[in-house]
């Protein structure tokens, strides 16, 4: 299976075992809107829970708070996203599609890239042990041919991107001879920024002054909850405010699923310290927010970082956390630090002190900021994509299995008495009562064992209990492992006690 094609399996899945439906599908959908189902919800609380408790209760000065969708219009313009929230866009006259300018060049590098990187794989095929990569790249001529157009194009980009020259992002499309691809053609109107925030009218007359914007970050009810919290809370710097919770964007290109959504949820973190010291804290934020991907188990190969060299208009340092999607790696987390930027343009607009004063050192300042965000729905796909797999089992038979990380499981047990009959439902029934106050369980007594397994393994759950008439007289029960499928005989009271081992969220956060 490629991995386009297996990008489109997990979507089917999702759908089918009740992780994710498009919005209002009755309406054939909403683009870039999708439902989280009875799976999906249950996952993702558990990805939110695992992001909240890591920062609000293993860093003592890092407090939440949960700000409102809606806030003054003028927060927009002091953040800056009024006038520099903007996409560049570009139509082609044929299809009457509309891209983002930036993506497509930004796909045409990639491509350039994906040639090089075939030309190298020739290369060792070619000259097996003996090859020596860093000489091939540095003299195959296909090679430097695509390198020197790569080249071109990147720094036209790079500076076209940080003038806001939206002439020269048209002039670079033409020039790479980049098609539209659905109709073909290089028929392109001129390139024009679009904002992104949805804004909607407040009160009943429409007027454009009635006008308020749905969040396109949660990170400003932060800010302007700054002085509350701080005052209320005693805060002394340095200290966090944590928050998850929606925010929404006009994303004109919308694909990769929930990769890139219009309604999204993020969970986002402002640390305000001392100026002169968000150097130090930004580089200790990027290790501890890779530590606690890494922590889930899914593969430290699967994660890097990545330097901006374009900086966000808030920013003076910022990198992400890229993450191995099925479409490539890309990005999962953005941290930035964002200087003084925003609570001193607060400030400014709103004419109230926003100042700290530092008893250290005796001085007041405007806190600089260092921020961590990352989308929970991002998340979700970077945890499912790497969970689904399809095994090959003895006797030709196969499985999907999602192997999520047992702390994030929607269901962590699944109750199955072998039989419908002979007093095996009851006793089912009584390890219900029991664990249901620990664990999310499913109940299920329908189909064969091992088609009950199969649908185990499809949500990912990480044990299952039979009980057999065994069970009736000897109170044990068969605990299979989702991962290993392996059986063991287990004590129905030592029951709550193995499962717990291994599903607690407690073990996780402990090993941060
Ligand atoms: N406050 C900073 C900020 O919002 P961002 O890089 O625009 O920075 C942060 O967004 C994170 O939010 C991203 O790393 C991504 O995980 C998530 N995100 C952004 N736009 C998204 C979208 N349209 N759909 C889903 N997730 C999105």
């Amino acid at each position: 299976m490629t991995q386009e094609e297996l990008f489109k399996v997990l979507v089917a899945h999702c759908k089918e075992y009740g992780f994710i439906f498009p919005s209002s599908e009755i309406y054939d959908g909403l683009a870039a809107v999708y439902d989280y189902g009875q799976m999906g919800v249950e996952l993702k609380n558990n990805i939110k829970r695992y992001w909240w408790e890591a920062m609000t209760r293993l860093n003592e000065n890092v407090v939440g708070i949960d700000s409102c969708v809606f806030m003054h219009p003028k927060v927009w313009v002091a953040s800056g996203h009024v006038a520099a929230f903007n996409d560049p866009l570009i139509d082609n006259k044929d299809s009457k599609k509309r891209y983002r300018a930036d993506v497509l060049i930004e796909d045409y590098l990639a491509k350039l890239e994906e040639k090089i990187n075939k030309e190298v794989e020739k290369g060792r095929k070619k000259f097996a042990e003996g090859f020596d990569e860093e000489q091939f790249r540095s003299t195959n001529p296909n090679v430097l041919r695509i390198k020197s157009k790569y080249d071109e194009i990147h720094s036209r980009f790079v500076n076209a991107s940080e003038t806001n020259n939206l002439k020269e992002l048209k002039d670079i499309i033409i020039d790479a001879e980049i098609v539209c691809p659905i109709s073909g053609t290089k028929n392109w109107t001129d390139v024009r920024q679009f904002n992104l925030m949805f804004s909607t009218p407040i009160s009943n007359t429409g007027e454009d002054d009635d006008r308020i914007y749905l969040r396109p970050e949660t990170a400003q009810g932060i800010f302007v909850d700054y002085l509350n919290v701080q005052k209320t809370g005693r805060m002394k710097i340095p200290f966090g405010i944590a928050q998850i919770g929606k925010a929404f964007r006009n994303e004109i290109v919308a694909r990769q699923f929930i990769f890139r959504m219009r309604e999204f949820e993020q969970m986002e973190m402002e640390f305000f310290c001392r100026p002169g010291t968000e150097m130090e804290w930004f580089e200790k934020w990027k290790e501890q927010r890779m530590k606690w991907h890494v922590n889930l188990g899914m593969g430290e190969e699967n994660y890097r970082f990545h330097d901006h060299e374009k900086l966000a208009h808030y920013a003076n340092a910022a990198a992400d956390i890229e993450f191995k999607f099925p479409f490539g790696f890309k990005e999962l987390e953005g941290i930035h630090s964002r200087t003084d930027f925003d609570l001193g343009n607060h400030a400014k607009l709103s004419g109230k002190k926003i100042q700290y004063f530092d008893n250290e050192t005796g001085t007041s300042y405007v806190p600089y900021c260092v921020e961590t965000s990352i989308g929970v729905d991002r998340m979700f796909l970077a945890v499912l994509s790497n969970s689904y797999k399809v095994e090959e089992l003895e006797g030709g038979e196969s499985r999907v299995v999602l192997s999520i990380p047992a702390p994030l499981a929607p269901v962590k047990l699944a109750i199955l008495p072998l039989v419908k009959k002979d007093g095996l439902p009851q006793l089912a029934q009584k390890i219900v009562d029991e664990v249901k106050f620990d664990f999310a369980y499913q109940y299920d007594e329908k189909d064969s064992i091992g088609k009950r397994y199969r649908r185990q393994d499809a949500i990912g759950t990480p044990f299952c209990v039979t009980i057999d008439h065994e069970s009736l007289t000897d109170n044990c029960v068969t605990l299979r492992d989702r991962d290993t499928m392996s059986q063991e005989r287990v004590p129905i009271d030592k029951l709550r006690e193995i499962v717990d081992a291994k599903v607690n969220m407690r073990n996780l956060l402990k090993n941060l």
